[in-house]
């Protein structure tokens, strides 16, 4: 059970004063959300740092930024070219999210970012901690933040017990980043408490001897660093099981497989995949409905995709087929017909990139 931690005023402000210290000496400030900041760059930035490194970011903000260089840009913007331009990044729900709150701030704000935490938070995909990142960080508003990497910072130089997501823990490691977060400067002390705990409050061999609050870490003085914060206590996740058709016209003019888009809610929700079925008596069916004919199929082998709450065993069937008549296809929306060498503006989960890479060389 964690007590509320009682710091005083004045190693609460020296706390502030060590972090913004190093945040100037050592803090990063020349990433490309970090100039012209606006909260629109500042919010696309911040959702894609959400589960995901700098350096895989940077080139996936620059080429959003081109594409939608404003929030009017990115609500007008089409679903699937929206969805594309996260293919790679990984859960896609944040994209979803963005495209639904610029949707919002056309519609409400007249096109711009709401600058009151509260409209922040009621926007889609925008929690207490990212709505503070953004306010503070583009505007200077004093807004405290708690990320996953604030967490083990604090979490360490206070030991809190606990681990990420339990209500205890979150609620004392709250309380202590409102006493610590000063009033003057928010936005770089926000700034260096995020850095800090990417570079130097790592979760493993943490760099104390470069910590601007070393001194006064509760962890270091007990050689506690790798026990703060504990390790969330893992679930068995359940394994699914499922197969991937996936219909195939190849000759020497043409090489496409056909696709579907997935429905709005649910796994890869809005995303192009291949259909699935539970057995393979079931393709024949299929592939009269599509009017195809197959010619010959091959089974590939079998990979695991692990979600959050379950594995997915697939199995992929590469039916070689032809079409009897020219287009079945009549919801170029749903499904397509998709070149393996000239590609489309849609997005694709990370297992159907692996298997499309695949297919180019078989
Ligand atoms: N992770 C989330 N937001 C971040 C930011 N602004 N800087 C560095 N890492 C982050």
């Amino acid at each position: 059970m964690n007590n509320p931690i009682v710091i005083s005023a004045k190693s609460a402000e020296q706390f502030g004063q060590q972090v913004v210290s190093w945040y100037h000496l050592q803090g990063r400030k020349h990433l490309p959300w970090q100039q012209d900041k606006t909260p629109y760059r500042v919010w696309i930035s911040e959702i894609m740092l959400q589960q995901t490194q700098v350096a895989t970011v940077i080139p996936y903000y620059q080429r959003f930024m081109e594409s939608f260089p404003t929030i009017t840009d990115l609500a007008n913007a089409d679903e699937d070219v929206v969805l594309h331009h996260w293919t790679g990044l990984g859960y896609y729900a944040r994209a979803r999210n963005l495209h639904k709150s610029a949707k919002i701030m056309l519609n409400d704000y007249d096109g711009h970012f709401p600058i009151e935490i509260e409209q922040v938070i009621a926007l889609p995909g925008i929690g207490r901690s990212t709505a503070g990142a953004i306010l503070s960080l583009s505007l200077k508003q004093y807004h405290p933040i708690l990320d996953g990497n604030v967490k083990r910072v604090l979490a360490r130089s206070y030991l809190v017990e606990g681990y990420n997501g339990l209500s205890k823990f979150d609620k004392a490691l709250w309380q202590l980043s409102e006493k610590l977060t000063p009033a003057i400067e928010t936005d770089s002390f926000n700034q260096a408490m995020m850095d800090l705990g990417a570079t130097v409050c790592t979760r493993s061999k943490p760099s104390c001897d470069i910590c601007p609050v070393e001194q006064s870490c509760l962890a270091k003085a007990g050689d506690q660093q790798m026990n703060f914060p504990q390790k969330k206590p893992k679930k068995k996740i359940p394994e699914k099981q499922t197969i991937m058709v996936i219909p195939r016209l190849k000759n020497e003019n043409c090489d496409k497989v056909l696709m579907e888009k997935r429905p709005p809610v649910g796994i890869w929700g809005g995303l192009w995949c291949f259909h699935e079925v539970d057995e393979l008596s079931e393709i024949n069916d299929l592939m009269t409905s599509l009017s195809l004919k197959e010619i010959s199929s091959q089974t590939l082998t079998e990979f695991r995709h692990t979600f959050s709450h379950f594995h997915l065993d697939i199995t992929p069937v590469v039916v070689d087929c032809q079409q009897l008549e020219v287009s079945k296809i009549n919801e170029p929306n749903q499904q397509k017909w998709y070149d393996l060498h000239q590609g489309l503006s849609v997005g694709l989960a990370a297992s159907t990139q692996k298997l499309l890479t695949l297919l180019r060389d078989c």
